[in-house]
């Protein structure tokens, strides 16, 4: 992308996320009015975000070739040794995936990505950055894919696992700001399945997984071999272990 496209975008993105802030501040503003525009400032945000760092990022990018394994989404768990990709700092490469990998095809030995999927439209961005992954690993080459496990929630659910369930929302809802609102064990499914909070921090959650179903995912991009995988520490971040699925794929 040349300097002249990104300045352009970024003029652009830039009066309409001012505007968004603007209105949001309002208080006669209908609250239902209030959501969509809470989703229009959050997406505004991380396309400047974007916008801003794309440049440097390509040519971060094309600096890093010696670097042969990726994070995608790591947020705050950094891993040292990796290029750490995120739409957010402390990234090493801002970039939203949406607009593919800035990477050549082949450059990466291992590619590591946790709660990050399910933060992706389904199927069109989904799809799209599973296709980018595939093309940027080596023939032979691994990514390790956690997500929230959706299956084992449903059958917490159904099975009134209490203490799966209480564990889950002591852990991932009651400290978050503004506290998740749980009424009942429903509410826990839904916000893994399509998390929409009130907060600007928080990125939505578009999608659940379970086993069969991200694995035939991965397999309709081109992985070809696909297994379940255990929490790894040298990767993995501890504080999702109780309620994460791995999946292993090669290329
Ligand atoms: C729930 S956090 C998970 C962070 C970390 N992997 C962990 O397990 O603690 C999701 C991360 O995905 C990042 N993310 C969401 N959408 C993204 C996108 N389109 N491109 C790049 N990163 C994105 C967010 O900024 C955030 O850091």
């Amino acid at each position: 992308m040349t300097k002249k496209q990104t300045q352009f975008a970024y003029r652009s993105i830039k009066p309409l996320h001012n505007l968004t802030k603007k209105l949001l501040k309002n208080k006669s503003l209908q609250p239902a009015f209030g959501i969509t525009l809470l989703q229009l400032l959050k997406d505004t945000k991380a396309a400047l975000s974007f916008w801003e760092h794309a440049e440097k990022a390509s040519r971060k990018s094309r600096l890093s070739l010696n670097f042969n394994k990726l994070q995608i989404g790591g947020g705050k768990h950094y891993l040292s040794g990796f290029i750490n990709l995120d739409i957010f700092p402390p990234a090493d490469i801002i970039w939203d995936c949406r607009y593919g990998l800035p990477f050549p095809k082949e450059q990466f030995r291992f590619v590591f990505s946790e709660h990050f999927l399910e933060h992706l439209d389904f199927p069109t961005s989904a799809k799209k950055v599973l296709q980018e992954i595939y093309r940027v690993l080596k023939l032979n080459s691994e990514l390790l894919l956690g997500v929230p496990d959706g299956g084992k929630v449903v059958k917490a659910y159904c099975q009134k696992d209490k203490r799966f369930l209480n564990t889950l929302r002591r852990r991932c809802y009651n400290k978050r700001k503004p506290t998740a609102e749980i009424y009942g064990d429903l509410d826990l499914i839904n916000y893994i399945f399509r998390d929409q909070v009130d907060n600007p921090n928080y990125t939505v959650h578009y999608w659940a997984y379970d086993e069969v179903s991200l694995i035939n995912l991965l397999r309709s991009v081109g992985f070809r071999k696909t297994e379940k995988h255990k929490f790894d520490p040298r990767y993995c971040n501890p504080k999702r272990k109780f309620y994460t699925l791995y999946i292993k794929a090669i290329k």
